[in-house]
């Protein structure tokens, strides 16, 4: 996982977050075992804005990518998680929600990791 969390941390760097001050990089490994990358970019329109997850999702889908195994989140600490609508974003391709979430920090050997339906119990499916 060591490429994915440098990916993460790696993008983190572009993250653009004048507002809120909070850079956060993505990394979503596909099952092809291509790393996509994403950061948060905010706007003076605040709602105009996106995370980090989606960003990196929408760059994966883009590529025609539409299963993963694993997502890094790098924010400003070890307590970073993927917001409510990430998740949600997420679990739409994910299978049992059984995505690996690992969240780190911009510097550091620990990591806190979590599954996709720890974090999202119960999320929205139009699946029966
Ligand atoms: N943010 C993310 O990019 N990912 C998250 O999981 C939480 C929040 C961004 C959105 C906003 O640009 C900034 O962090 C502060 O909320």
């Amino acid at each position: 996982m060591k490429a994915l969390i440098d990916a993460a941390r790696a993008v983190r760097e572009n993250a653009y977050a004048p507002y809120s001050g909070y850079k956060v990089g993505a990394a979503l490994l596909g099952k092809s075992g291509r790393i996509y990358a994403g950061c948060n970019f905010e706007n003076a329109s605040f709602g105009a804005g996106a995370c980090a997850e989606r960003v990196a999702l929408g760059a994966a889908i883009a590529a025609g990518e539409r299963r993963f195994d694993a997502i890094c989140v790098c924010g400003g600490d070890l307590s970073v998680t993927p917001c409510g609508i990430c998740r949600q974003a997420l679990a739409e391709f994910t299978n049992n929600n059984n995505l690996r979430v690992i969240c780190c920090a911009p510097e550091g050997d620990e990591v806190r990791e979590y599954t996709l339906g720890e974090l999202l119990p119960f999320g929205f499916t139009l699946k029966a």
